[in-house]
């Protein structure tokens, strides 16, 4: 759907030149909800607006549903950008049209007859839950209902990709909740592909199929949210992942004394488990099959859309032989051991 290769953005300003993106390699899959995520200043608005060529990347090619959006010229792009709807952290409203009129700003401009193009605002009223706002202005609005007027706006034109630029970052916590589960809603029913960028991973949580983290201008982790979620594999993924989940262990347990273990050996691991085999007993299990005596002394659980996901940290106390086997049997289970402090 969208093939990003080699991007590179420099920006100039006076003699100073600013890489604002680093040779960014990137693939959207046809109706997936994709999510990139960064701190401010890392570069994800430049990354969208290359996907509509509002910016015009220094190198790099990019494909938007096949066609080389690099490529082409005003004209045919003009053409382009309306399969492509955006939507903006401060929606961008006509504060002088009504919501009615601002969803049909857009489709003037391609100059859809204008019975049509009535007949499709109401429908995009009421796909959005606006119907009885069609005649206000939108000073009259709160930023929920703004919001979903910028979501009709943008899909007026029937595009095939939907670009949000920060959408729910104005909002409220309950208010963010509810046009996420609009932008999920349109997802399966119109089979809208979405890429969007936002700094809260909440929203990643809460929306996304993939994801990809950006730091400093380059990618550096990409992969199902799930995947990421339970086992990220750079320090800013597991810092932003950090924010909505806790993953660390207290530091007082990794430092716990032993007490009297009788010639046995003690062991501190993580176990991590994702999906089906969070609501298994596999660790009792575990402890009825081997000699190991199994203390839990710290756990959570959560759930990415509908797969819970979590891990405990479990101090493990027999033989080495043992809880060897012990930890083979839970691996062989499909669970993640890490041993965080061994005798
Ligand atoms: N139009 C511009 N001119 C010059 N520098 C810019 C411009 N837009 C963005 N930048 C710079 O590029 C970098 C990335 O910015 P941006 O893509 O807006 O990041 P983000 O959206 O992740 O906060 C920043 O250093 C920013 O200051
Ligand atoms: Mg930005």
């Amino acid at each position: 759907m969208i093939e990003i290769r080699n991007l590179t953005k420099i920006y100039t300003v006076g003699d100073q030149r600013i890489l604002a993106l680093d040779n960014v390699s990137l693939t959207v899959k046809k109706g997936e909800i994709f999510g990139i995520i960064g701190l401010s200043g890392a570069g994800k608005s430049t990354l969208i607006r290359c996907v509509n060529m509002l910016e015009r990347p220094t190198h790099g090619t990019i494909f938007v549903d096949g066609q080389e959006i690099t490529a082409l010229s005003e004209e045919e792009l003009r053409v382009a950008r309306q399969k492509i709807g955006m939507i903006f952290q401060h929606f961008n409203l006509l504060s002088s049209r009504t919501v009615f009129n601002n969803i049909m700003f857009p489709l003037e401009i391609a100059r859809v007859p204008k019975k049509e193009a009535r007949q499709r605002v109401q429908s995009l009223l009421e796909m959005v839950g606006l119907t009885d706002k069609a005649d206000v202005y939108p000073a009259q609005l709160s930023g929920g209902q703004k919001q979903r007027v910028g979501i009709a706006r943008a899909l007026a034109n029937r595009p095939s990709l939907l670009l949000s630029d920060e959408a729910t970052s104005a909002l409220d916590p309950q208010t963010t909740r509810s046009i996420l589960e609009l932008l999920r809603d349109i997802n399966r029913r119109l089979g809208l592909t979405i890429l969007l960028i936002t700094h809260d991973m909440n929203v990643i949580k809460e929306v996304c199929d993939r994801v990809a983290v950006i730091d400093n201008s380059r990618i550096v982790e990409i992969g199902d949210v799930l995947e990421v979620f339970s086992n990220p594999q750079t320090p800013t993924a597991r810092s932003f992942i950090g924010t909505v989940i806790n993953r660390e262990i207290p530091v007082e347990l990794l430092h716990r004394p032993n007490g009297d273990s009788g010639g046995k050996t003690t062991r501190l691991v993580r176990v991590s488990f994702i999906g089906a085999s969070a609501g298994e007993p596999i660790i009792s299990s575990m402890i009825r099959q081997y000699d190991i005596e199994a203390n839990i002394l710290y756990g959570n659980i959560d759930r990415v859309k509908d797969t819970p996901f979590g891990n405990l940290a479990l101090e493990l106390i027999g033989s080495p032989d043992m809880i060897d086997s012990g930890l083979t049997y839970l691996r062989n289970r499909g669970l993640e051991i890490e041993v965080l402090r061994s005798d």
